[in-house]
């Protein structure tokens, strides 16, 4: 998919198609009156026959309009004028894309993106506008043998803006639009990606693909050498899998030399069975994305390959399979992690915080700005948010708030939920320095408090990401989440605009 920004009439461009808007009650926006000027009230006749009314994600698309270059115009319902906020954007951009592609159009003009949107500027429309198209056209298709035979799909988008002084920003927002969709798309193709394929050797391969098309450093260590770390923990999960974990290294430097990094660290484990502690059968597929996390910080260096922002990111990735095995982890286990603290295994499904929890000490050699974590680790985080936000814990709230402002920003919502010391009680164990598991409640809560313990050197914040990494159903597939979340995180980190919301 190619993308353009561009300024001038609807009526002028030569296109297999111009998208416009329509406000409920049969309101025109600026282009569509433009349109129907040029057309002497077609449109208006078209509205006023009833055929369309506005409604938010509607979509009517007329041929032969009089006085146009282009073959069609679509009508995009966009709701209620005083309503239009985020939201309704990325609703309308979303019906715009999904109606072109449907209609066969090579190619489309969208004027949508002119639109007013509350607060919001030039480069978050455009910016938005890419990142909803590209998510709309999104499919995984590398495993069917055969291709859908919709050849004639949607090649060309033209985004346009108001003024020509608006074109700067407006290409601006395409770069970085389409920096966060291509990163999006790799973390979606790795997570749909099956066990079988994506496995700890797989993603390592992808990294270091990356890493030299991308000028990153990258360091790959296998099962002697993350031996030698002392990471116990991680190694216990994985010694119950034929397939050798890997421990992923990866460094971008855009700052100075002096500039201290953040930290990314993201759950690799390319299946989650649970181990002894087995799973129910039942939706066990889907446990091929439990390696979300470490999707996400490779979509985000992906991103960052593009942008090349002025700072400073090291990625790290622990990634292993966890199955049952003659050599699995069992219950009651006790390991030693790379911190020296000993760790009581309950439950060997509880392996996320027990991978993280190596890899999390080992980022204090980079004397991080801050550490981030992401993950899918809790089911219990699905059951407190749903699937609209990631959960977010910190032990920095200046750190939180700048991760929930970019969320905000992109539409990659988080949450955020206490780390308070109560919690730790639940993880004492009678055996060990603590126990792997904290019962049923505040489960999402007890999994930050496992980690929160080597995280006490720097800057820390955990994104728990089981309810928005993926979908189920009908719909089922990788989202690229919390990808948008990071990059904005990121990029605000190396040229700051504005303070902390
Ligand atoms: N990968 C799962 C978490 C998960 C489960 C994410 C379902 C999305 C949907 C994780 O490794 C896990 O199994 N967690 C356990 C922890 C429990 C044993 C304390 C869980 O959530 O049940
Ligand atoms: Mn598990
Ligand atoms: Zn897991």
């Amino acid at each position: 998919m190619e993308f353009s920004i561009k300024s001038g009439s609807p009526e002028k461009q030569r296109s297999a198609c111009v998208v416009v808007g329509i406000y409920e009650s049969r309101k025109l926006s600026i282009a569509a009156v433009q349109m129907d000027r040029a057309s002497e009230g077609y449109i208006s006749e078209v509205l006023k026959r009833g055929d369309m009314d506005g409604r938010l994600g509607s979509t009517l698309l007329l041929q032969r309009v009089p006085n146009t270059l282009c073959d069609r115009v679509l009508l995009v319902g966009l709701g209620k004028e005083r309503d239009f906020g985020d939201k309704q954007y990325r609703d309308a951009t979303r019906a715009m894309t999904s109606a072109l592609s449907a209609t066969g159009s090579i190619d489309a003009v969208s004027y949508l993106s002119e639109l007013p949107v509350k607060k919001r500027e030039v480069s978050w429309r455009i910016e938005q506008a890419v990142i909803v198209a590209m998510d709309a056209l999104y499919k995984f298709d590398r495993l069917k043998s055969k291709e859908d035979d919709n050849k004639r799909s949607l090649k060309r988008l033209t985004l346009c803006v108001n003024r020509r002084g608006e074109l700067a920003e407006g290409e601006e927002g395409l770069a970085t639009g389409l920096a966060i969709a291509e990163g999006m798309n790799l973390t979606r193709d790795l997570g749909n990606l099956p066990g079988n394929y994506c496995t700890p050797t797989y993603l390592a391969e992808q990294a270091t693909e990356m890493a030299k098309r991308a000028g990153f450093e990258i360091e790959v260590m296998d099962q002697a050498a993350i031996e030698k770390l002392g990471m116990g923990s991680f190694l216990s999960v994985a010694k119950g899998s034929r397939q050798p974990p890997r421990f992923i290294v990866l460094q971008y430097k855009g700052g100075k030399a002096s500039d201290k990094p953040i930290v990314l660290v993201g759950k690799g484990i390319t299946f989650d069975a649970g181990g002894i502690s087995l799973k129910p059968a039942a939706e066990m597929d889907e446990m091929k994305y439990d390696m979300g996390g470490a999707a996400s910080v490779l979509g985000t260096f992906r991103a960052l390959e593009s942008l090349r922002p002025k700072l400073n990111v090291v990625g790290l990735i622990p990634t292993c399979e966890n199955l049952p095995d003659g050599n699995a982890n069992k219950p009651g286990d006790i390991v030693t992690s790379m911190s020296g603290q000993t760790i009581e295994i309950l439950n060997t499904d509880a392996e996320g915080r027990l991978i993280l929890c190596d890899a999390l000490t080992y980022a204090e050699r980079f004397e991080p700005k801050a550490v981030v974590d992401i993950a899918t680790l809790t089911g219990a985080c699905v059951i407190a948010l749903g699937h609209h936000a990631s959960g977010l814990l910190a032990n920095d709230d200046s750190l939180a708030r700048h991760l929930l402002a970019a969320g905000e920003d992109m539409h990659d919502r988080a949450w955020q939920l206490p780390l308070w010391d109560e919690y730790q009680e639940q993880l004492k164990s009678p055996f060990a320095d603590m126990q792997n598991i904290g019962g049923r409640s505040g489960g999402t809560i007890t999994a930050a408090c496992f980690l929160s313990r080597f995280t006490k050197k720097y800057s820390w914040a955990h994104l728990d990401i089981a309810g928005t990494a993926w979908k189920s159903g009908k719909d089922k597939g990788a989202t690229g989440r919390p990808v948008p979340l990071l990059v904005r995180f990121l990029l605000n980190q190396a040229a700051p605009k504005h303070k902390a919301a």
